[in-house]
């Protein structure tokens, strides 16, 4: 079967894209707006970038009514955003933070999601993430109108929790992310060494 995405509705090609472009790893935004209200939501159609300059990119959507994600709004504010890995342990708090709000309402007070500040010019992560990615706004794409802005983000600084660091000298780190599989969740499970190419 070949499916032609030109027949296809956006919700559609949403289906079939996210149930084999898998598993995606989440981003959880934590952004703050000028006065500093401070807004958590998941995003999976994220992934990093470079290394040189470290950048991940992050596809946002629009909110029901057509308006920008506060997440965008945010960025686009204070060009500022604390991206954090999530593990199983957080599963619920963050799909709870994908409910849609107003702007001026914090997912951290609605959902009691504890937060710690960790540097001083970013937003907090959340409390017991094991990783995070301290980032800036690098750059906007034009998807040629499209209402899906993908964002690229540069990262300044990586918080990591030394649970998760197996070797401090060689950066070894070890935890198990949970990924977006369709609209479910999934955890990595088995790792396979790569064979030697000869
Ligand atoms: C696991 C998960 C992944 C998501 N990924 C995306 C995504 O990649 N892009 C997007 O626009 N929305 C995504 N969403 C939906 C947003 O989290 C949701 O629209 C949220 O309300 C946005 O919040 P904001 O307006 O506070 O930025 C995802 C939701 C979940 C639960």
């Amino acid at each position: 079967m070949v499916v032609d995405y030109a027949d296809k509705a956006l919700t559609q090609r949403y289906q079939l894209m996210a149930q084999t472009i898998i598993p995606r790893p989440i981003a959880w935004i934590c952004t703050q707006d000028a006065k500093g209200t401070l807004n958590i939501a998941p995003f999976s159609y994220f992934m990093g970038l470079s290394s040189e300059p470290p950048t991940m990119i992050v596809s946002i959507g629009h909110k029901s009514d057509g308006s920008q994600k506060d997440t965008l709004k945010n960025l686009r504010e204070t060009k500022k955003c604390t991206v954090c890995m999530v593990d199983e342990a957080h599963l619920e708090q963050m799909h709870f933070s994908s409910k849609e709000l107003d702007a001026r309402q914090s997912e951290a007070e609605i959902f009691g999601i504890e937060t710690k500040s960790i540097i001083k010019d970013f937003p907090p992560i959340v409390t017991g993430v094991p990783s995070a990615f301290f980032c800036e706004l690098y750059q906007e794409i034009d998807l040629k109108g499209s209402k899906t802005i993908p964002l690229v983000v540069e990262i300044k600084s990586q918080y990591i929790d030394d649970t998760i660091i197996t070797d401090k000298e060689k950066l070894t780190l070890d935890y198990e992310p949970l990924a977006r599989v369709g609209k479910s969740y999934a955890l990595l499970g088995k790792r396979v060494n790569p064979p030697k190419i000869p």
